[in-house]
């Protein structure tokens, strides 16, 4: 196997995977005084995804996300645009609204019944004479924060001097950009509670070399090797992994071709007897099924895909704490963020967005079959959740081990890591992050 034989369009600015070799020591996990760094010269400063602008129709529609001990408060205005406030009345600092989502004319103080207008405008008090200091009517507003959506996602950051969207995402909307992410539905939301910290995402999705050992059942259709994986790098920080969608490079041509990959090629109308022994080669073949015969089965958006990208598993990590994972099926959403006071508990965030296929009212999901149609939210343990899916409960299978891991993390035995070569990301990902806490970024 040729190692450089590469056929994927790279980004001008990847670089090949390197690092410094900075630590990743175990404090980093379940230290408060770490975790309390990360807020003040991290959290504080990057790019939070809120949510969808699905979610916000019409002129007073608003989410609420609560991160740590803030709560954001994005709010869809009248001439169309999304602002984010603190959920903060600045009356004597009573939380707004409780509601995770919702649609209002106006925001209404429960506390002393204050009234503030969609764009954050203080338009009505009880007794406004009563006020030496003077009506505060026209004075105050809602404290803001920077807001801006791309792919139909909302975003929003606690940085006033935040720089712009896209320019912290790049390169990944470039690299997702033949996928149309305004048009994907939502069809799974899901919020997981984890006895972890928030970094074991980056981690565990930042690398391939655990699926021999935790995930054995992708074999037969993914390739784990890192020598047909594509890994890269950006100087903002985000990086991305491309699988091939084949059978791994580690299966001998005699095991090559197995159930699970014989039915994704039948289901294309390819014949896996004529692969046996070679049924990596079925890839290509693939392409060539799903760009001929995917939008006359009701998948138009092949047509605006790469070839690659009716196969391949484009794993987008965007730092610190989102992960974009395109498939030609759809997209895979992680987000993972921390507890408000504890470093060893986390939330994850798992949503499916899935592309419009004409006359299909259903989408396969983890979760099964799900109604073509935005999800409401579930959550709970990751535990209560099982994924139904032929290649098996994956999520269940890394977050398990997320817990484990967290424990062992905490020994005093461990000191570092000692990674191979396809797990740099994960370094590179601990040197972005002391990039932000010393001062770099
Ligand atoms: S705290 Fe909001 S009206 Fe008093
Ligand atoms: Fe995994």
């Amino acid at each position: 196997m040729d190692a450089k034989a590469k056929p994927y369009p790279t980004h001008p600015a990847a670089q090949e995977p390197a690092a410094r070799g900075d630590a990743i020591s175990g404090d980093r996990y379940w230290c408060k005084h770490f975790a309390d760094r990360e807020w003040r010269h991290m959290w504080t400063r990057i790019w939070h995804v809120g949510g969808r602008e699905s979610q916000l129709p019409e002129p007073g529609d608003f989410i609420v996300h609560n991160f740590r001990h803030e709560s954001v408060l994005m709010v869809r205005q009248k001439d169309g645009s999304i602002k984010a406030f603190f959920n903060v009345c600045m009356h004597r600092g009573n939380q707004l609204v409780s509601a995770e989502e919702g649609g209002l004319d106006r925001f209404t103080c429960p506390d002393h019944g204050w009234q503030w207008a969609l764009d954050g405008e203080l338009t009505w008090v009880q007794d406004p004479e009563n006020f030496p200091q003077g009506n505060p009517c026209g004075k105050l507003r809602l404290k803001e924060l920077p807001c801006d959506t791309w792919g139909g996602f909302v975003f929003w950051s606690f940085d006033p001097e935040a720089k712009p969207l896209l320019e912290y995402l790049d390169p990944i909307p470039t690299l997702l950009g033949n996928r149309d992410l305004e048009s994907h539905v939502r069809v799974v939301w899901c919020t997981l509670r984890v006895n972890t910290n928030w970094k074991f995402a980056s981690d565990n999705f930042n690398e391939a070399y655990h699926i021999p050992a935790v995930h054995p059942q992708f074999m037969p259709m993914i390739d784990d090797h890192y020598s047909t994986t594509v890994f890269e790098m950006y100087p903002s920080g985000h990086n991305r992994m491309i699988e091939k969608l084949q059978p791994s490079s580690r299966l001998s041509p005699e095991e090559d071709m197995q159930p699970l990959w014989e039915e994704v090629l039948k289901a294309w109308d390819i014949n896996p007897d004529d692969y046996r022994g070679r049924a990596q080669e079925a890839r290509l073949a693939l392409q060539k099924a799903r760009r001929e015969t995917g939008p006359e089965r009701g998948m138009r958006y092949f047509d605006n895909l790469l070839d690659d990208e009716l196969t391949d598993q484009m794993h987008h990590t965007v730092f610190p704490n989102l992960t974009l994972t395109g498939t030609p099926e759809g997209l895979h959403v992680f987000r993972t963020e921390p507890d408000a006071d504890d470093p060893n508990w986390s939330t994850f965030d798992y949503w499916y967005l899935a592309p419009p296929i004409e006359g299909n009212p259903e989408v396969a999901t983890l979760f099964g079959m799900r109604p073509f149609a935005e999800a409401a939210h579930e959550s709970g343990s990751y535990t209560d959740y099982e994924a139904s899916i032929d290649q098996g409960d994956f999520l269940t299978q890394d977050l398990s081990l997320a817990e484990t891991q967290q424990r062992g993390l905490r020994s005093m035995a461990f000191q570092d890591c000692y990674l191979s070569g396809q797990e740099t990301r994960v370094r590179r990902f601990h040197e972005v992050l002391n990039d932000y806490l010393e001062g770099r970024r």
